[in-house]
């Protein structure tokens, strides 16, 4: 059986927050950012000083915090930690519950449940494929490493940070391969997923393209169903 449930899958830096985010508001479904939540589970233990090698202390990290998804907001424990969770500290050390199996086990969970409960659009890198492989629509979003390191760029020096654009692209890469090569839930794209590339598009047109194809899958699952 299928679900109401968009999923949108790529590397990072391809674009997926920023239009996902737009997709669900078009839609008017709730959005759900996955990464958030590996990074809530980082920025826990780092306040609870966990070491970050103990998988099974993480474990318990990501058993224990309460994560919930306000109108695109992530609360953890009560707090609003969506502008936290993005501090470069946290994406350094995010890997940790990123690749743990038994942290992954407990969200991909949660994720279902969440998804179950209500249409959504969710983003993530296994969405597709590990955590709602019966998605009605499942979008794969990707772009040029060289494209997402110019992004990236931009967004340094608009904070006045200056890195040379070689180094961002090796990081891209090591990024990309660390993302593919997880043995539990790596990013690959799902064979029934509709493949868009944001290379030079505007958010706007990634957005537009994600739209019509979200609507017309969910149109023709809504179809199917009326005629069974
Ligand atoms: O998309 P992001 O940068 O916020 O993701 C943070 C980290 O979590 C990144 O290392 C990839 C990982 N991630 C994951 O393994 N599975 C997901 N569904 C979402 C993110």
């Amino acid at each position: 059986m299928s679900i109401d449930v968009v999923t949108i899958d790529g590397p990072a830096g391809a674009g997926k927050s920023a239009t996902s985010r737009a997709l669900a508001e078009r839609l008017g479904l709730e959005f759900l950012n996955t990464g958030a939540m590996y990074r809530a589970v980082a920025l826990r233990a780092l306040r609870d000083g966990i070491e970050l090698t103990d998988e099974s202390a993480l474990a318990e990290v990501a058993r224990n915090v309460t994560l919930e998804s306000q109108s695109g907001r992530t609360i953890m424990d009560g707090e609003d930690v969506t502008d936290a969770v993005r501090a470069p500290e946290i994406s350094r050390i995010v890997r940790y519950p990123a690749n743990a199996p038994s942290v992954r086990a407990i969200l991909v969970e949660q994720q279902r449940r969440i998804g179950l409960a209500r249409p959504l659009v969710t983003e993530g890198r296994d969405q597709g494929t590990a955590v709602f492989p019966d998605a009605r629509c499942k979008i794969y979003l990707d772009a040029s490493p060289e494209e997402r390191a110019r992004r990236r760029l931009g967004e340094l020096r608009a904070r006045g940070e200056e890195t040379p654009l070689e180094l961002i692209l090796n990081q891209i890469l090591e990024r990309d391969r660390l993302d593919s090569e997880r043995e539990v839930g790596p990013l690959c794209v799902p064979q029934d997923a509709l493949r868009i590339n944001s290379d030079g598009k505007s958010i706007e047109q990634v957005v537009d393209e994600m739209e019509r194809a979200a609507r017309s899958r969910l149109a023709i699952f809504a179809l199917r169903s009326q005629n069974q």
